[in-house]
Formats: C-alpha cells, sequence, structure tokens
C-alpha cells in the first residue's frame, strides 16, 4: 500500500501539524503544509521537519473566497495530494473547495459533535454543566461541522475548569486523536 500525500493547511500554531509529523507516518505521508497567514510558528515546525512550505494569503483575494481557493486547489493539484487536513485553519471554505475534495477533506474540531459546531467550544461545554469534553475529527461538507465523524476522543471536565484549561488540556487529546483518524482514511482510501 503506497502512503497517501496529504497536504495540511493551517494559519497559526500548528500543534496538530506537529503532531501529524511526529506521528508514525505509516498510512500516510505530509509533503505539503499550506498557511494562509505568512510567518507563523506552524510553517517552521514543516520546515524543520524538511515538508515544502507554502505562503497562499488571502488578503490578495479580497472579497473572493474562491479565486482564493482556486489558488489552493492549484498548488494542491500540481503536488498530487490526496488528503487534505485542515489544522487551525481559519478560513471558511465555500462549496467550490469543499466539493472538489469531498471524501478526502478533514477537519479536527475541539468539541464532542454534534455538540458545540463552530466557535466558543470550551465555554459552551462549561456554561452548559457538561461533564465531559472533546475532539471529534470529521470529513468537511458545506454545512459547517456536520460532516461525517471519522473519530471522537474525550476526556472529563474538572472542578474549577475554565475554557483556557480546558482548551490546553484538550490540546493533547486533539494530538492523539487527529494523527489515527488520518491514517484511518488514508486506509479507507487505499
Ligand atoms: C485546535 O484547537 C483545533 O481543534 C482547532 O484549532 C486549534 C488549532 O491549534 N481547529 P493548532 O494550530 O493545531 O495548535
Amino acid at each position: 500500500m503506497s502512503k497517501k500525500r496529504v497536504a495540511v493547511l493551517i494559519s497559526g500554531r500548528g500543534s496538530n501539524l506537529q503532531a501529524l509529523l511526529d506521528a508514525q507516518q505509516d498510512a500516510y505521508e505530509i509533503v505539503l503544509v499550506i498557511s494562509n497567514v505568512p510567518g507563523v510558528e506552524g510553517l517552521k515546525r514543516a520546515r524543520d521537519a524538511g515538508v515544502e512550505t507554502l505562503v497562499v494569503d488571502h488578503k490578495p483575494f479580497g472579497k473572493d473566497r474562491e479565486a482564493f481557493e482556486r489558488e489552493l486547489d492549484m498548488e494542491l493539484g500540481a503536488r498530487a495530494i490526496e488528503i487534505v487536513a485542515l489544522a487551525g485553519f481559519m478560513r471558511v471554505l465555500t462549496p467550490f473547495f469543499v466539493r472538489a475534495w469531498a471524501g478526502h477533506l478533514v477537519n479536527i474540531h475541539p468539541s464532542l459533535l454534534p455538540k458545540y459546531p463552530g466557535v466558543n467550544t470550551h465555554a459552551r461545554a462549561l456554561e452548559a454543566g457538561d461533564t465531559e469534553h472533546g475532539a471529534t475529527v470529521h470529513l468537511v461538507v458545506e454545512e459547517v461541522d456536520a460532516g461525517e465523524i471519522l473519530g471522537q476522543a474525550s476526556m472529563p471536565i474538572l472542578p474549577g475548569d475554565t475554557p483556557e484549561t480546558l482548551a490546553q488540556r484538550l490540546l493533547a487529546v486533539e494530538h492523539a486523536l487527529y494523527p489515527e483518524c488520518v491514517a484511518k482514511l488514508a486506509r479507507q482510501l487505499s
């Protein structure tokens, strides 16, 4: 079985990218990292791992989200990418991109979907009085945070937790979950 060629899209810190890079890449291989923001930490992580990096800044495209995505799509296509993993990529994708990559586009979301799609997931879990919180890796579809779930992992919410402590503790959960799920998708696509 040949390894699936993966591109990771980031906008910042890239700790999930790091987890994907550090995991045993027996089913997939990260061959490209694209950031829409120049100079972010995730780009350095990729370079340190010897992975090709690109900055595709959304700003010159103004309000034309699809033109930005056509540029992304062209770069991905030029490198025969088979799976696109969103890892803290802070752009909403249009139907153009989502359809082009349907079944091959994954995201990690910091909640136990279908609970808390969208933003402020940690605060919402606390406000609801939940006793557990977690992360979900899912296929990306046009509806935000609504695609098929590839995997979930949970952790307890402890007395005294704040949105910040939850976010911090959840990161370790995310870092274990995301590589497993990307590997699972890579095997499914083989
Ligand atoms: C993570 O919390 C992830 O769940 C969310 O964005 C954050 C990205 O963090 N989608 P990092 O850039 O991977 O460190």
